[in-house]
C-alpha cells in the first residue's frame, strides 16, 4: 500500500458528519495553562499516552472532545510501516481533527526508522516520537523500545540521521533505564538534547520494572533540571489531583495519562477543572461537571463503539473494545450481569441494552 490509500478502510463520510469542533470547544476557550513542543502550541498540560489497542482514532477522538490537548497513535513499527503494510497505516491513520497529533514508531535500524518517520511526515502528522520505552519481550527482542536504553549509541546514531532529514518535530518516550543499576534516563536525556530532539517524555520505571512498583517521579523532576526541551511527565496518574501533584512536583511541561485513561476519558476533564478552580464553573463558561452522569458514560460507550465501527467495521469493534466496555462499567451495579453477557454482544443494539442494564441501579 501506498501513503495514499490512507482513509480507504476509514468511513471518512461517517466523520465528516460529526461537528468535533463543537464537542470540544468546551474547554478550548479556557484559560489554561499551555506550553509548545518546537513552536507547537499545546492547549493545556494534559495529554493522552500512547497505548497498543487504545489510543487508536476512535479514543483519541473522545479524549481530545474530553480534553486532551495532544493525542498520540499507538505504537507503529518502523519496519511494518516502511513496508507500506495496511495494519501499519490503520495505527497511523488520524483525522484533521485530531491534531496536534502525535505519531508513535519504533526500531532500531537508521534507514528504515528514516523512511518511517518521512512517511509519517509526508501524511501530516503533528509531532513524530520515537518509542524508546516499551517493556514488551517481542519488541525488545530485537533492540527496540526500552532495549534502545541499554543501548543509547544506537539511539543517538539513529537521532543523528533523523534529525538533519526531518522537519517536524521529533521527540522521544522513555523509561528511566534498563534495570534499578542502570537508571540512566538523565544521561539519555541529554544525549536526545543534544542530538536536537525537541521534547521527552517519561515514565519512570525501568524495563524491569514493568509496571510493578512505583514510577519516581523525582526522576521526572531531574530530568526536567537537567534539559531545556519540554519534559512530559508519566506514570501513575490515576486522578486529576496526581496529575497536578506530578506537575507541581517535577515542574515538568505537561503530563501524560495512559492506564486511568483507560474506559475514562473523563480524567482529561477533571484535569482542566480542578486547574480552573470549581469557582469558575459559574456563568463565565459553561463547564461539564466532573463526573459523568450514567447516560453521559452510557453515550460516550456508544460513540466509541460507534466510532469504532466506522474505523474498522463492527466485527473489529465487538473484538476489540470488550475489554474496554468492562473498564468503562467497572463501579457499575450491573457489572457483573454486564460481563456474563459480553460474550453474547453481537450488535449496537445488544450493546446498547446490556449497557443500560448495567448502568441501571440495581443492574
Ligand atoms: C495497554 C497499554 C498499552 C501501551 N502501549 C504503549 C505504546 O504503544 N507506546 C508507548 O510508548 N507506551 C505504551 N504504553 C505505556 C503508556 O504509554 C504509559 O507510559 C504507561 O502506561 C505509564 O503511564 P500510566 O501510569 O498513566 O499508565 C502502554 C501501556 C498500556 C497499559
Amino acid at each position: 500500500m501506498s501513503l495514499s490509500t490512507i482513509g480507504q478502510i476509514l468511513d471518512e463520510g461517517y466523520f465528516a458528519n460529526i461537528d468535533f469542533e463543537a464537542q470540544s470547544s468546551w474547554w478550548r476557550e479556557l484559560p489554561l495553562e499551555p506550553f509548545e513542543i518546537a513552536g507547537i502550541p499545546i492547549r493545556n498540560r494534559y495529554l493522552l499516552a500512547p497505548m497498543c489497542g487504545v489510543s487508536n482514532l476512535p479514543y483519541r477522538i473522545l479524549a481530545r472532545a474530553e480534553g486532551a490537548a495532544l493525542v498520540s497513535t499507538e505504537m507503529v513499527s518502523s519496519t511494518e510501516l516502511a513496508k507500506g503494510r495496511k495494519r501499519s497505516f490503520e495505527l497511523m491513520e488520524f483525522l484533521p481533527v485530531e491534531k496536534p497529533v502525535m505519531v508513535q514508531i519504533s526500531g532500531t535500524e537508521g534507514d528504515v526508522m528514516l523512511k518511517a518517520a518521512l512517511m509519517v511526515q509526508e501524511y501530516g502528522a503533528t509531532i513524530l516520537n520515537l518509542n524508546c520505552g516499551c517493556p514488551v519481550k517481542k519488541v525488545i527482542k530485537g533492540g527496540s523500545g526500552s532495549a534502545m536504553l541499554r543501548n543509547p549509541e544506537v539511539l543517538r546514531s539513529i537521532l543523528q540521521q533523523l534529525r538533519p532529514n526531518l522537519e517536524m518535530p521529533l521527540t522521544v518516550k522513555m523509561r528511566a533505564g534498563w534495570d534499578e543499576q542502570n537508571v540512566n534516563a538523565l544521561e539519555v536525556a541529554q544525549m536526545c538534547e543534544d542530538c536536537g530532539v525537541d521534547a521527552l517524555m517519561l515514565h519512570p520505571r525501568t524495563r524491569d520494572q514493568f509496571y510493578e512498583g512505583n514510577a519516581d517521579w523525582d526522576l521526572i523532576g531531574q530530568v526536567k533540571e537537567a534539559v531545556s526541551i519540554p519534559v512530559i511527565g508519566n506514570g501513575d496518574i490515576f486522578s486529576a489531583r496526581d496529575a497536578h501533584e506530578m506537575l507541581e512536583h517535577t515542574r515538568c511541561d505537561g503530563i501524560m495519562i495512559g492506564r486511568h485513561a483507560i474506559g475514562n476519558p473523563w480524567i482529561f476533564r477533571q484535569c482542566i477543572l480542578e486547574e480552573i478552580g470549581r469557582p469558575m464553573t459559574s456563568s463565565a463558561f459553561r463547564l461539564p461537571e466532573p463526573f459523568p452522569s450514567p447516560e453521559e458514560r452510557r453515550q460516550a460507550i456508544l460513540t466509541h463503539f460507534d466510532y469504532f465501527c466506522a474505523y474498522l467495521g463492527q466485527w473489529q469493534a465487538l473484538n476489540s473494545l470488550r475489554k474496554q466496555f468492562l473498564i468503562y462499567l467497572k463501579d457499575e451495579p450491573g457489572f457483573d450481569l454486564f460481563r456474563k453477557r459480553l460474550a453474547l454482544i453481537r450488535s449496537r443494539e445488544d450493546l446498547a441494552d446490556a449497557v443500560g442494564c448495567a448502568l441501571q441501579p440495581g443492574g
